[in-house]
């Protein structure tokens, strides 16, 4: 296979197929196998990292990114969570309230992510792109409290991306929360833990997706 070429699966036809084959067609070559192994560690977290990849990919469309720019933020938001490789599974499973113990371990997968990234011959952006995706803008993120634009651009986008997902995930949960109200989290969050300029834009790019689904619903 053509290492360029992208994954090309059927679609999912079942909730048993997509369990083995969970590979979306937007995702990058080179993201693949390192996403099928998270897979099968922990499809839960294979399931987010590709909505989050996709999403980056149509955020960053909205934004007029280059191409290059664009490939390069898709790349990062797909294998952005790939650290989750090395938090136990009994964790990222697990029900209920997690131990400081237990979040701590969670919170080692920027950096375990952004290790095992660089063994795999992954470039340098990609790396600190996954490293630091859960800085803020205030200073109060992890792993090494960067803040402002010293957090790099991509990380940027994907820690307002990858918040949106988790709270439009927990809404299947709570069907009281609409996408709306994921949105206005986002707001509120806006120069405390997201970019001020790119929080709003996703808010514009969100509303108007919903537009354009109510349109075609
Ligand atoms: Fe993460």
């Amino acid at each position: 296979m053509n290492a360029d070429s992208p994954i090309v699966t059927q679609p999912d036809q079942s909730p048993l197929r997509r369990l083995f084959h969970p590979i979306r067609e937007e995702c990058p070559a080179q993201a693949a196998p390192l996403l099928r192994r998270l897979a099968n560690w922990d499809v839960t977290s294979a399931r987010h990292s590709q909505r989050v990849g996709a999403a980056c990919r149509s955020f960053g469309m909205f934004l007029s990114l280059s191409e290059d720019d664009l490939e390069r933020l898709t790349l990062a938001g797909f294998l952005h969570d790939i650290g989750k490789l090395s938090t136990p599974r009994a964790i990222l499973t697990k029900d209920g309230r997690l131990t400081d113990d237990e979040y701590q371990e969670i919170k080692n997968h920027s950096n375990a992510g952004a290790d095992l990234l660089m063994e795999e011959g992954f470039s340098q952006d990609i790396v600190s792109i996954t490293r630091y995706h859960h800085e803020w803008w205030n200073g109060r993120g992890y792993p090494e409290g960067l803040s402002g634009m010293e957090i790099p651009f991509e990380s940027r986008v994907i820690g307002i991306v990858d918040a949106w997902d988790a709270i439009s995930a927990r809404r299947a949960y709570h069907r009281q929360r609409t996408d709306f109200l994921a949105l206005s989290e986002i707001r509120s969050h806006a120069g405390t833990q997201f970019d001020p300029d790119l929080a709003p834009a996703f808010i514009d790019y969100s509303v108007q997706r919903l537009a354009e689904q109510r349109r075609v619903a």
